[in-house]
């Protein structure tokens, strides 16, 4: 790491007087401005390109029994650095980032209390982030935050994209408003979900998007989640102003903490051009560098599971047949049993698939949902129509690996009792992938998904199982800040609504996965489940109108556009078998990249975006639309200009539309290169998929090239 410490202030760090600092970014785009006022309280605001894009905001906390630490404060030190830096990731859109900042770190002394507080500013030039520290002091040791009092004051009146700041839940679908028109408990979604809790119906969660009326694209989130809750923010319609609001515990406290400690980063990303909110770095770059030294056993990879099934009432997940969620009440088979489980193992043996999930193997299922009781699930004790060493041996023969699942049920007391056990168990049976799940009230009874001490459980569990060597899929836990760089055995979360709401819910409008990369994606991966081809759920049911709001073209995209190390074909095999030209694409297409280009994007609207595979010369595109049809012109100049390609392109027919014929689908190829521009037609809740593979002499004869 190249660190440069610079003793002299120089013309990107201004000292205005005493109690005042402004900070620039490396191109000076962006600035900030620190300042004390008169009674020594702390404020920020920050510019782009000279627009004020936060203005004069507060800083500081409130302890326990009201004890203010927002003011009063002299500035003891300020201290300035430069790192421009190179690092590459274990696995990622791109193979190598770069990390370059300035950095201003002032130190406050309270006078009346001698406390001290360190704000720390590292400007980028595609955003900024900043974090309160605590240093070691003989006047401060163990604390309770009863308050954060950061604010982010924009000032305007933006287009936001936002969910409800619920303390357990993410699973919304997203409203698009003026700041003004917040209102969380009118939200449409909210009453589909059970564990609805809000602080204040003008509270929204992070990753939070806006839009300025003149271009401007703000993203605020946080960075590096780790021994604190989850920063919800409740909106001033007055001023336009956020004010933190951290997810409580059971007795209403916020975070319980001692010294030295550093608290999260607040992020604040910004550009004009919304393709850039999603190449932007900074949150992976304000997250510490891995703590897992040897990674080679860490493998991005595909995985289908005995899942979807279950999802849309087929099978069950408990051996005596009933239904979870599904609106058909008889009695379905029991979808783990060994017969089954080999025929997706043979599938993904045949297809190149490394992972097979299975759900509902081991007892407890009957008696789970709805009933939140303490001892549920032990994750060691099969169902007597599972053979468990059968089903390793059969997968091992096969080279396929078992994905093991964990739900929790919430109740994380005992998951904690039984964790050891259940990692034994998996790597006993050759099993390194597990997806955990958090569904319902979490126990200890009053902690919420989000607050501190459930924060600090799946941090145990990234910890624990990168001692097992086991990789997470993390359903329902806190959303992701990108942490998977600290560690990179945690492929993926879900943390927003998932493809499964199309299952048995009035589902997730088209809209969702153009937002969604824009919100939940930029804190990490999601497990979206993507693939599924039978779009209307009267398949199985004929009485239900809950479908999937895409085409099947879209949801090949998906494996493009929602970013993931971790990707499910998530539908059945027979679904697949009855596309396999169209199941090519889920096949072929990569996990994990060297370079990942956003070339088209408006949050909500739709995203393009193109992908080179690690190591391989192989791209691959992935464009999305929401309800509207859509036409995009998409050069190909990011080709290597001394090859000739293959594209394979998975377009929606001409007469494609994701309500009244969304499985229409056709294949074309063309042998196509970097002066290539590719006209894509994308139908009403459409997409384009196209795989782009160096051709060889024979393509080269037999397939025409593209015109145009
Ligand atoms: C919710 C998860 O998101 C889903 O993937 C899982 O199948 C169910 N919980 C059951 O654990
Ligand atoms: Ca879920």
């Amino acid at each position: 790491m190249r660190q440069l410490y610079l003793f002299l202030v120089c013309s990107f760090f201004l000292t205005l007087q005493a109690n005042s600092q402004i900070v620039q970014s490396p191109s000076g785009n962006i600035s900030v401005l620190f300042e004390l006022n008169d009674i020594g309280a702390p404020f920020y605001s920050a510019q782009y390109n000279g627009k004020a894009i936060i203005q004069k905001s507060a800083l500081g906390f409130m302890f326990k029994n009201n004890e203010a630490f927002n003011k009063d404060f002299i500035v003891q030190k300020t201290e300035i650095a430069v790192i421009d830096e190179n690092w590459n990731p274990v696995w990622g859109e791109v193979k190598t980032i770069r990390n370059h900042y300035h950095q201003l770190a002032i130190t406050l002394q309270q006078k009346s209390s001698d406390k001290i507080l360190k704000i720390i500013f590292r400007v980028f030039d595609d955003g900024v982030g900043f974090r309160y520290e605590f240093p070691q002091q003989t006047k401060m040791n163990h604390f309770v935050i009863q308050k954060e009092e950061t604010q982010f004051h924009l000032g305007s009146n933006h287009k936001a994209f936002w969910i409800p700041g619920d303390y357990n839940t993410n699973e919304f679908i997203y409203s698009t408003t003026k700041l003004s028109e917040i209102d969380a408990s009118v939200s449409d979604t909210y009453t589909e979900i059970s564990a609805k809790h809000f602080y204040d119906k003008n509270a929204v969660q992070t990753p939070f998007m806006l839009k300025t009326d003149d271009g401007l694209y703000i993203n605020i989130h946080e960075a590096a989640l780790v021994n604190y809750p989850a920063m919800n923010m409740i909106v001033d319609k007055s001023s336009f102003t956020f004010n933190a609001h951290l997810v409580p515990d059971a007795v209403g406290n916020l975070a319980y903490l001692q010294t030295p400690f550093v608290t999260p980063w607040r992020t604040i990303i910004v550009s004009n051009k919304a393709a850039d909110i999603l190449n932007s770095k900074i949150i992976l770059n304000l997250n510490e560098p891995s703590k897992i030294k040897d990674a080679s056993w860490i493998k991005p990879q595909k995985m289908v599971g005995v899942w979807w099934e279950m999802h849309v009432g087929k099978s069950s997940w408990d051996y005596s047949g009933g239904q979870v969620g599904s609106q058909q009440q008889t009695k379905v088979p029991h979808g783990a049993n060994t017969a089954n489980v080999k025929r997706y193992i043979d599938f993904a043996a045949k297809n190149g698939i490394e992972g097979v999930l299975v759900e509902g193997w081991y007892t407890g299922w009957e008696d789970w949902f709805g009933n939140w009781k303490e001892d549920v699930f032990d994750f060691v004790t099969a169902y007597p129509d599972y053979d468990v060493n059968e089903l390793s041996r059969y997968a091992k023969a096969k080279g396929v690996k078992l994905v093991m699942h964990h739900e929790t049920s919430a109740s994380v007391t005992n998951y904690e009792r039984w964790m050891d056990t259940a990692y034994r168990f998996m790597k006993n049976h050759e099993m390194d992938v597990v997806k955990t799940g958090y569904v319902g009230y979490i126990i200890p009874r009053g902690e919420w998904h989000d607050g501190q001490w459930m924060v600090n459980h799946y941090n145990r569990v990234l910890q624990k199982t990168s001692d097992y060597r086991i990789m997470v899929d993390a359903h329902e836990p806190v959303r992701p800040t990108g942490l998977h760089r600290t560690w990179p055995n945690l492929l993926a979360c879900e943390s927003a609504r998932g493809n499964e709401f199309n299952a048995w819910s009035k589902g997730n409008p088209p809209e969702h996965e153009t937002i969604l990369p824009f919100t939940r994606l930029m804190g990490g991966p999601m497990d979206y489940t993507p693939g599924i081809f039978k779009i209307k759920m009267s398949t199985y049911n004929p009485s239900t109108t809950n479908q999937v709001h895409t085409t099947l073209v879209k949801q090949l995209a998906l494996y493009v556009t929602m970013y993931s190390p971790l990707q499910m074909a998530a539908d059945l095999p027979e679904n697949y078998e009855a596309c396999a030209d169209a199941f090519q694409f889920i096949k072929d297409v990569a996990v994990d990249w060297d370079d990942s280009k956003y070339l088209l994007a408006e949050p909500g609207d739709y995203l393009v975006v193109a992908r080179k595979e690690k190591n391989k010369e192989n791209w691959f595109i992935g464009a999305i639309t929401d309800e509207q049809a859509r036409s995009f012109t998409t050069p190909l100049d990011f080709l290597n200009n001394k090859q000739a390609y293959v594209a394979t392109i998975y377009r929606d027919a001409d007469n494609a539309n994701w309500q009244s014929n969304p499985e229409a689908y056709v294949i074309e190829k063309f042998i196509v290169d970097n002066k290539t521009k590719l006209n894509l037609k994308l139908a009403a809740g459409g997409g384009c998929a196209i795989s782009i593979i160096p051709a060889n002499a024979n393509d080269l004869k037999q397939i025409k090239k593209y015109k145009k």
